[in-house]
């Protein structure tokens, strides 16, 4: 079947089985995201330069990792992805934790989390490449299978365990990352972080994805006005934020679920305007 028959035929299992909700904002939005397009294409920054020196980058164990990398097991990353790994994964270091990664090609990257995490964290690899089970050792677990395999995720599940940080660096097609995001998100412990990389393009099909999760994230079920405030949907619950980078998505799971959504007013001085 040719690829623009399955995105056909995939538009319309997706119109059909999507809540009339979810189908609606995508059109009622489209206007929008035509205009963002228009504005970020024609983007041309103005702001004055910043006040002060900026600061230099702070000590980024893994980037050093990777930089340091010029023999031995490949890694194969995008350079600014390190900036954000150590701003989302910094507090797992020294901690017994679990990182699972999809997508293990020649072993190094397993070595690097490991390097990074410390001893006492444990890997999992997954790669749909038999050879890449060689790269399995007393620390490391690896599970040869297809990311877009829910049948695989589903029996793999009960060996994982906890899992903290999943790192989706396998086939990245759309399918395969939301299959694998759908499988893995909701075994993610509290405070868990999923990214999802290879996110490449203006017409990425995963991004659009996301961006449906940040409008769930964006719920808001009113339950009272004054103060304002919002029941919290069972997405909101568990999931603390959606942070977008080049190329890279991150999902960060709340450490405690929030009970509610509220705006309380603090202060007695107000405008009569609102
Ligand atoms: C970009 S490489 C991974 C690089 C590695 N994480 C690193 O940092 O060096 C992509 C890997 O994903 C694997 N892969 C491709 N499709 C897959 C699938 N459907 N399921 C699981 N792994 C897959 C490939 O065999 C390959 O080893």
């Amino acid at each position: 079947m040719n690829k623009y028959v399955r995105a056909v035929l995939h538009l319309a299992r997706a119109l059909a089985t999507s809540p009339v909700e979810a189908a609606i904002r995508t059109v009622w939005s489209l206007p929008f995201a035509c205009a963002a397009g228009r504005f970020a294409q024609r983007y041309t920054d103005r702001a004055p330069g910043p006040v002060a020196a900026p600061k230099p980058p702070a000590a980024n164990a893994l980037a050093d990792f990777f930089q340091a990398r010029t023999s031995g097991r490949g890694v194969w990353k995008w350079e600014h992805y390190f900036e954000a790994y150590h701003r989302h994964l910094a507090r797992f270091v020294g901690r017994p934790v679990h990182l699972l990664e999809i997508g293990i090609y020649s072993g190094g990257s397993l070595e690097m989390w490991r390097a990074y995490l410390g001893a006492d964290c444990r890997i999992t690899g997954v790669d749909v490449e038999p050879a890449c089970k060689a790269y399995e050792d007393e620390h490391t677990t690896v599970l040869i299978g297809d990311q877009a395999d829910r049948e695989f995720w589903r029996r793999a599940a009960a060996g994982l365990g906890g899992l903290d940080v999943v790192v989706d660096d396998g086939g990245h097609t759309p399918e395969q990352q939301q299959a694998t995001l759908e499988e893995l998100l909701p075994l993610l412990r509290p405070g868990g972080v999923f990214i999802c990389e290879d996110v490449h393009g203006t017409t990425n099909r995963f991004a659009a994805y996301a961006a449906g999760l940040v409008d769930e994230l964006n719920r808001a079920d009113y339950t009272a006005t004054r103060p304002p405030q919002c029941a919290v949907s069972g997405f909101q619950a568990a999931i603390h934020s959606i942070h977008f980078y080049p190329f890279m998505v991150v999902i960060e799971k709340h450490d405690r679920p929030p009970e509610r959504l509220v705006a309380p007013k603090h202060g007695t001085e107000w405008q009569p305007f609102l």
